[in-house]
């Protein structure tokens, strides 16, 4: 199975930085975003990153060219017929996701890989709503996509070891260390943090501190690049409040529910950074 065009679902936040690392890696790569606004956003995104690493001395002007060269743009998913590989990164809704790949299943080749770079969905289900069940695996990549350095693999029920290991070291040529999760809810890593993240807002609901020194103590005292406040701002309260009600419908452990401020957050709009408003002021 060789990979040489890749092809991405959604150009959002995800999305962009999915396709970004790829095209830098020297993939011919296609993204495709539903409108042409949301599309334009998430292609000016990328450059921004690019032009921002230019002035961090992180990217040079020639790896930036290569990269914008290697990205192509488009509305159309017919556009992702050459695909070898592709990355879904739409909305976290099952029905949404299986009206993309019916769609898709029947442009590209039957060889080509779907992955989803779902946070909280079953990759079984997702799997068993394509016609491609066995080249089918979850690739879960972390915020901001371009400087973490971690991809979660996840093996559907049905994910044949070809597409399992083709997977993993499509991971690997993007500069990632993938590590192997199962298809449970959280995976590896949101299992572990989403409940120290719930925790640390129940703490605070019963006068563990103030937020800031709650923030100052985890960062300082323990190494963590932010503090539990100004990462659920950065993941966004509407994405950690969804993860967490998935996490605890399957698991019915109390360390998984989310706490009453949590939802109350989430309904007045504050969402964190991108809503301006979080645990903190924008
Ligand atoms: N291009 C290239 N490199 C860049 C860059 C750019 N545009 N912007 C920054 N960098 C580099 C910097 O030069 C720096 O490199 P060095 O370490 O070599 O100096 C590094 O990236 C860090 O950048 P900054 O110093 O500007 O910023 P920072 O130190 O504050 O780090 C951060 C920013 C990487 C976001 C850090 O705060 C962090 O790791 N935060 C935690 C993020 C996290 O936990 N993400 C996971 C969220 S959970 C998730 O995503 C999954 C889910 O399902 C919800």
């Amino acid at each position: 199975m060789e990979i040489k065009t890749v092809g991405v679902l959604g150009c959002g936040l995800m999305g962009a930085g999915i396709a970004q690392v790829c095209a830098a890696s020297g993939y011919k790569t296609l993204v495709r975003e539903v409108e042409e606004p949301l599309l334009a956003k998430g292609l000016g995104r990328i450059e921004k990153f690019l032009n921002d690493g230019i002035d961090k001395g992180k990217v040079t002007p020639e790896a930036k060219t290569r990269t914008l060269a290697n990205l192509t743009g488009t509305t159309k998913l017919e556009d992702l017929a050459s695909a070898d590989l592709v990355i879904e990164a739409i909305i976290e809704n099952v029905d949404e996701k299986a009206r993309v790949y019916a769609a898709l299943d029947a442009v590209v080749s039957d060889s080509t890989i779907f992955c989803s770079n779902t946070s909280s969905l079953c990759i079984t289900e997702l799997a068993a709503k394509t016609r491609r069940p066995d080249r089918f695996a979850g690739l879960h990549f972390f915020n901001p996509v371009p400087l973490m350095k971690l991809v979660e693999v996840i093996r559907a029920l049905t994910t044949s070891d070809e597409t399992y290991r083709a997977v993993f070291a499509f991971a690997q040529s993007l500069g990632k260390e993938p590590i192997t999760a199962p298809d449970k809810p959280g995976f590896i890593v949101n299992r572990l943090l989403v409940p120290y993240l719930l925790d640390a807002i129940r703490s605070y609901e019963n006068g563990l501190g103030t937020i800031e020194d709650i923030d100052k103590g985890m960062k300082l005292g323990t190494g963590y690049p932010m503090g539990p406040f100004t990462l659920l701002d950065f993941v966004g309260l509407d994405t950690t409040y969804y993860i967490a009600n998935i996490m605890f419908d399957e698991y019915r452990e109390p360390a998984y529910a989310p706490p009453p401020l949590l939802k109350r957050m989430v309904l007045a709009g504050r969402l964190g950074k991108k809503s301006g408003q979080g645990f903190y002021k924008y």
